[in-house]
């Protein structure tokens, strides 16, 4: 049942049709990692699967195509406009075994699943070890449990590009000031443990661009573009100097003049499967 989002659920990125956008290129530029990662977890034909935090759905989707139509997936967010979104990708593209829920994800029933999944959530979370530790202790022996999450701090250009270095700067900081953990993807298997969980299987995986056509600069602006209404409340210094409708084409003509190559964020994936009581 869908019930209004709690405050403290707010995304501090916003579901604008900017953000959405956003999501959708990242979704396909990051979408592969993301599989292999749920491949590798054994995610299989017939599981009934809970994605955390799923905004317009990628994940789910992705996990519905894994488990197939022998499996079941609903996908919660506590964004209502996020989970509309969400249900008419669904609706238009035919599939009938993924659904979406308007809901926290701290407060909700982990039983009843074989796999509990999430992307780019625990790093919006105030504190994942409370939402790991209730996964530990709630959802039965054997669940597996899957979080693909990133580390900004392995962004780079190389040779060093001063204005993507400027770029990255600013995006680091107002997720540090924002109450956003920036590097949350190599804390994984820390968070697993403290959690209670078993340690967990963990694998690293970034893009590496160059030249005219790499998507990586665009990524980059359209991630700052979204997070610029909070810089500027923040009272961020380089937030106004960014000048963000020219950043892609500066971007790509800084790296493409000193031959370089752009790396985003690295993507980090974490899987475990709950323990057996040890009763
Ligand atoms: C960066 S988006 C990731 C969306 C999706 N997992 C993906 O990778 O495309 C983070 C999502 O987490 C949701 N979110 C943040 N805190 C939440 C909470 N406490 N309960 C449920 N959803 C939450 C936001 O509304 C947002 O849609």
């Amino acid at each position: 049942m869908d019930s209004p989002a709690p405050a403290q659920h707010a995304y501090k990125l916003g579901h604008s049709a900017t953000e959405v956008r956003r999501l959708e290129l990242q979704a396909r530029y990051i979408g592969g990692f993301t599989e292999d990662i749920l491949k590798r977890a054994r995610l299989v034909s017939g599981m009934r699967v809970l994605d955390l935090g799923c905004g317009i759905g990628d994940v789910s989707f992705l996990a519905a195509s894994l488990v197939g139509p022998m499996g079941d997936v609903r996908g919660i967010d506590a964004a209502p406009g996020a989970i509309d979104i969400a249900r008419q990708r669904a609706a238009s593209a035919g599939m009938t075994s993924v659904h979406f829920d308007v809901a926290g994800v701290m407060d909700f029933d982990f039983s009843n699943v074989d796999a509990i999944i999430g992307r780019l959530i625990l790093l919006h979370i105030p504190d994942p070890v409370q939402l790991l530790a209730r996964v530990a202790s709630t959802a039965s022996p054997g669940t597996l449990v899957v979080f693909h999450e990133l580390d900004m701090s392995t962004a780079r250009s190389v040779p060093e590009s001063p204005l993507c270095t400027k770029g990255l700067r600013l995006l680091i900081e107002t997720f540090r000031r924002a109450g956003i953990d920036p590097d949350i993807g190599s804390k994984l298997f820390t968070l697993f443990r403290q959690a209670g969980l078993p340690d967990p299987d963990m694998l690293l995986a970034a893009r590496i661009e160059g030249g005219p056509d790499a998507f990586a600069y665009q990524y980059l602006a359209d991630t700052l573009r979204t997070l610029m209404p909070l810089a500027q409340h923040l009272g961020i210094a380089d937030a106004d100097s960014i000048d963000i409708d020219t950043l892609t084409t500066r971007l790509r003509d800084e790296i493409v003049s000193l031959d370089g190559v752009m790396q985003p964020p690295a993507y980090l994936g974490a899987w475990a499967r709950v323990a057996h009581s040890r009763r």
